[in-house]
C-alpha cells in the first residue's frame, strides 16, 4: 500500500511536495481551536495499515508541537503501521545545556516527547551543537538531511565571485562545505551573544578579499540580530551589500524588514514557508524517506 503523507496545518505546500516527490497519497489533518484554546485534530481513517509521514515544520513550535503530538498518537490509535515524522524545522534545538541553575534542557525533553509519539524522524539541519547528533537526544531513529549541497549550488549558479562568510565559529560545520563545494573561498566571523537580540560580531581584516561579493550563510535567522550584525561588518569594510542565505528563514518581528535593508538579495531554503524561499528541500526529504 502507498504511503499517507499528511501535512499539518502550515506545513501544507511541504506536504504536497512531498507527496508528489513520493507518489505517495495526501490527505488533509483536520484540526481547529475550541474557544477556551483546546486543540481539536481530526484524521482521515484511511491511516489503517498505512505508513503514515507527518509533515510538521515546528517554526511557531508552542503552537504546532500539540497537534503533532494529538495527530501522532492518534495515527497509532487508528492502525498506522508506522509514523514518520518530517519535521524540516525542527525546533527547540538550542537550549541544549542547563546554562544558569534551574534551567529546562528543552533539547533534550522536546526530544523525549517526539520520540514517544512517532517512530522516525526526518529533518534539515537541526542545530547541532553541544549535541553532537540527534541520536543523542532522539530515542527513534533520526535522520538530518544536509541544506549545504543546495546551497553551495544556488551560490554557483547565481553570484559571481563569492565569499562565503559564517556570522560564528558554529557555522563553520556549514560554511566550510559550503564553500567547498561551490568553489570558493570561506572566512568566520566571531559572535558573542549576550542575551536574545544582544549580539556582538567581530570581522577580521577582509582586505585580502576585496572585490568578492559576500554572502553570509546561517543555518537559522531568529531574531536576524546575528546576520544583520555581520552584514554591518562585512559593510563597514568596503564590500558592497551581502546575499544572506539562511536553511531556516524564522524571520521573528522586524527581523526581515531591518535585514531586507541591508541585505542585497535574501534567499532561503523551504523548510519554513516565507516569501524569500528560493532552494527546495523536498526532493532531498524524499531521497531520505526512500
Ligand atoms: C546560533 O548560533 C545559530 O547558528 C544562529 O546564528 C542563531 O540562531 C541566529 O539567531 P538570531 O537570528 O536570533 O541572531
Amino acid at each position: 500500500m502507498t504511503r499517507l503523507v499528511l501535512p499539518l496545518p502550515g506545513s501544507e505546500a511541504l506536504g504536497e511536495g512531498l507527496a508528489r516527490a513520493l507518489r505517495a497519497d495526501l490527505r488533509e489533518i483536520e484540526s481547529r481551536r475550541f474557544p477556551d484554546g483546546e486543540t481539536y485534530v481530526r484524521l482521515p481513517t484511511e491511516v489503517e495499515g498505512r505508513e503514515v509521514v507527518l509533515v510538521c515544520t515546528l517554526a511557531n513550535p508552542d503552537e504546532q508541537a500539540l497537534r503533532l503530538l494529538f495527530s501522532a498518537r492518534t495515527a497509532r490509535e487508528l492502525g498506522a503501521a508506522s509514523v514518520t515524522l518530517v519535521a524540516p524545522y525542527l525546533a527547540y534545538m538550542r537550549q541544549d545545556a542547563r546554562f544558569q541553575p534551574g534551567e529546562a534542557v528543552t533539547s533534550r525533553h522536546f526530544a523525549e516527547l517526539v520520540s514517544r509519539e512517532v517512530d522516525r524522524l526526518v529533518t534539515v539541519d537541526p542545530h547541532l551543537h553541544r549535541h553532537a547528533s540527534l541520536g543523542e537526544i532522539y530515542a527513534i531513529p533520526a535522520e538530518a538531511v544536509r541544506a549545504a549541497p543546495l546551497i553551495a549550488d544556488w551560490i554557483a549558479a547565481n553570484v559571481a565571485a563569492p565569499l562565503v562568510v559564517g556570522p560564528d565559529s558554529e557555522s563553520d560545520q556549514w560554511v566550510s562545505e559550503v564553500a567547498e563545494r561551490a568553489g570558493a573561498p570561506y572566512v568566520v566571523l566571531r559572535k558573542e551573544r549576550h542575551g536574545d537580540r544582544d549580539v556582538d560580531i567581530s570581522a577580521p581584516d577582509l582586505a585580502a578579499w576585496a572585490g568578492r561579493t559576500p554572502v553570509l550563510v546561517d543555518d537559522i535567522v531568529s531574531s536576524g540580530r546575528t546576520m544583520i550584525e555581520a552584514a554591518r561588518r562585512l559593510v563597514d569594510q568596503g564590500f558592497p551589500a551581502p546575499v544572506c542565505v539562511a536553511v531556516h528563514p524564522l524571520f521573528a518581528d522586524d527581523a526581515f524588514a531591518e535585514l531586507s535593508r541591508l541585505a542585497s538579495r535574501i534567499v532561503s531554503t523551504d523548510t519554513v514557508p516565507h516569501p524569500t524561499n528560493a532552494i527546495s528541500v523536498v526532493p532531498r526529504i524524499a531521497e531520505a524517506l526512500a
